[in-house]
């Protein structure tokens, strides 16, 4: 016991001076941790004073308590303090170095993607709403008669068998699903006033396999001019003008002599481009023609004073061409990754 100090207190007060200080010192909490234990922990000096109180004397217990639990009290107390001002430091400088820029965190969720076999049919439209044309609608869900007959198919035309169309029950109400946007000509001359100038996209229906290059729905573009003297160059100009405008400059259009019942003379209309995939190749594109006097006749429009001429393209083969899709199949499955590839523009 000797060489244990004797409580007085000068020897409380440098042990409380001591642990201030090394509160006030210590930089960060766990620092703090450390001092608070040399301080104030059992092998501290204020817990060696203390230790002294059972040899204090009966009659001096009491003040000398009172020095030593007030001295532990401070130093307590300013440990206290100092962690209080050391965690909230820390607590902001973490906040601080963590700080997220949330407006930077990416979308999780997929947006999807447009169609690309909608795209490509909206800038196709924009290309001759670029010519000043306007564009027409018409029912997938058609009547015979402006789907074959108005269009002079008559009824032993090839088309018309099972094979190809679908009719739709119940018969004597002659109604099919369109195979071809071509009843929007004879629906346009009917409601509307020469001149015109129409292009009609939209989907048809073939009872065709589902394979790589066919499917039963698809989209088409009909396009229909009738005003006085018009020609097949002017055809041939605009069907140059769109495939240049889509595929590029380099891009060529050529005409096949063609039979469709509807149109006098009738092509079939093929393009050419140096860089489609198989190599520079003449690829079919679609049909086309001068309108048939019969046609127009049916929709009440004079062929000696009125000309016109009539095209029908496929908007899948033009993806096919441009995108070097394989496969046509993908263009009905509805997968969001296929549609993804193209962004939104085709
Ligand atoms: N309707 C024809 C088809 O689907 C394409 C076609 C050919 C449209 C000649 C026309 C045309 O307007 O004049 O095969």
């Amino acid at each position: 016991m000797s060489d244990v100090p004797e409580i007085t207190p000068e020897r409380v007060d440098a042990a409380v001076a001591d642990a201030l200080a090394a509160a006030a010192d210590a930089p960060d909490t766990a620092a703090l941790k450390k001092a608070r234990s040399a301080h104030q922990g059992d092998g501290s000096a204020l817990a060696a004073l203390n230790a002294q109180m059972r040899h204090v004397p009966k009659d001096r217990k009491a003040e000398f308590g009172k020095i030593v639990g007030q001295a532990r009290g401070r130093v307590a107390q300013a440990f206290q303090a100092r962690e209080e001002t050391l965690k909230s430091a820390e607590d902001a400088a973490r906040l601080e170095a963590e700080r997220l820029d949330i407006t930077a965190i990416p979308q999780r969720t997929r947006t999807g993607a447009r169609h690309p076999v909608a795209l490509m049919q909206e800038r196709i439209a924009d290309l001759f709403v670029g010519m000043g044309w306007e564009i027409a609608d018409g029912p997938e869900l058609e009547h015979e008669w402006f789907n074959f007959d108005s269009l002079n198919l008559d009824e032993d035309h090839p088309a018309r068998q099972e094979q190809d169309t679908f009719f739709v029950d119940p018969p004597e109400r002659h109604l099919v699903m369109r195979t071809q946007t071509s009843p929007v000509q004879m629906r346009t001359m009917l409601e509307r006033d020469v001149p015109i100038y129409i292009l009609s996209p939209g989907k048809v229906a073939r009872t065709d396999e589902f394979d790589a290059t066919h499917l039963p729905v698809f989209t088409q573009a009909e396009g229909l001019v009738v005003d006085k003297g018009i020609t097949m160059a002017h055809l041939k100009g605009a069907l140059d003008h769109v495939a240049k405008q889509l595929f590029g400059d380099a891009a060529e259009t050529r005409l096949r002599i063609n039979h469709f019942p509807f149109t006098e003379p009738s092509a079939e209309f093929d393009l050419w481009h140096p860089t489609f995939s198989g190599g520079a190749r003449w690829i079919e594109w679609g049909g086309c023609g001068m309108v048939n006097p019969n046609v127009l006749r049916a929709a009440g429009i004079d062929p000696e004073v009125y000309s016109g001429f009539a095209f029908g393209i496929g908007i899948e083969r033009a993806l096919m061409f441009r995108s070097d899709v394989q496969d046509m199949r993908d263009m009905a499955e509805g997968d969001v990754r296929f549609s993804e590839q193209f962004g939104m523009v085709v």
